[in-house]
């Protein structure tokens, strides 16, 4: 059986509607068709609804999108986020992708049209299967359990620091880290921390040494310290991309996580000190 799938971009319909809608089709097993598909559609794991122009507009401010990153919305549709940030962020290099062909050749139409035909690019392929771990901007109008699969892919090859906006549907346990919404539609935006659960020893400006224990849950750091054998306190913890904050015995570190090591931050004023993993 086939569904019709209304592509009227201002026609967009709440998303806890549509998702249900969705939801449901999926569970019947039915393939998404889109009218005037003259060869057998792609088993799309998401149907085509664009996101209302002002949604891509907060979309891209919650990111703070920069000209010099690379911008990839999975999930393409006829363009509109990637165009956007081209020609009103200045991006220099942004990439859809998009499973569907009949959309790739809207979008190339759409740059075309808006005279930025050279300074995108739309890829017919899987969202599953392209590697993003060079994007500082990954955005996406897709569904929970999409997302909640890309989720390990994102965690584990994505930058830290790098900017994941979805329109209308979260990433499950991974609360994010803002929230905002326009009209019926929410908008979340999670940043890739950094890996730092594990042992680090800390070595203070007067060449103390502190033992940290870090536990982390996605963005959520917890920890104790020892500081010569005996525990100290240590609180106020905050992950935000590469950028970490504690306090330990009163006195609070800001550090910039290089991998294996954390150095003070532009900002800090415990400066002198740096830390590894044990
Ligand atoms: C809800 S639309 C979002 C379109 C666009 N990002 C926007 O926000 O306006 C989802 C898009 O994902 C595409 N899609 C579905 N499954 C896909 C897959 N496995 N790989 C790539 N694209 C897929 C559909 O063709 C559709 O264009």
């Amino acid at each position: 059986m086939l569904v019709h799938v209304d592509p009227n971009p201002d026609a967009t319909p709440h998303a806890s509607f549509w998702a249900s809608s969705v939801k449901k089709l999926a569970a019947l097993g039915l393939s998404l068709s889109l009218a005037g598909a003259a060869t057998a559609a792609p088993r799309l794991d998401v149907p085509y609804v664009p996101t209302p122009h002002d949604v891509v507009h907060r979309m891209l401010e919650m990111a703070e999108v920069q000209p010099d990153d690379y911008l990839i919305d999975l999930g393409s549709g006829d363009g509109r986020i990637v165009i956007a940030a081209v020609q009103n962020w200045n991006v220099q290099r942004a990439l859809g992708i998009d499973l569907d062909p009949q959309r790739v050749e809207e979008a190339e139409e759409n740059a075309r049209a808006a005279g930025i035909e050279d300074r995108v690019e739309f890829e017919q392929g899987d969202l599953f299967e392209k590697d993003i771990s060079d994007a500082d901007v990954l955005t996406m109008y897709l569904l929970s359990s999409v997302n909640y699969r890309l989720r390990p892919v994102i965690l584990e090859s994505m930058k830290p620091g790098t900017r994941v906006v979805s329109h209308a549907f979260d990433m499950r346990e991974w609360e994010p880290d803002e929230t905002d919404t326009v009209g019926n539609s929410t908008i979340y935006l999670w940043i890739v921390p950094a890996n730092v659960g594990g042992r680090w020893e800390l070595t203070t400006a007067d060449d103390s040494r502190v033992e940290l224990h870090l536990m982390q849950r996605f963005q959520d750091v917890q920890g104790d310290a020892r500081i010569n054998d005996s525990a100290a306190s240590f609180a106020n913890a905050s992950l935000r991309g590469d950028r970490i904050r504690f306090t330990v015995a009163g006195e609070e570190y800001q550090g910039r996580v290089e991998g294996d090591r954390i150095v003070p931050a532009e900002g800090d004023e415990t400066q002198g000190w740096h830390a590894r993993r044990l």
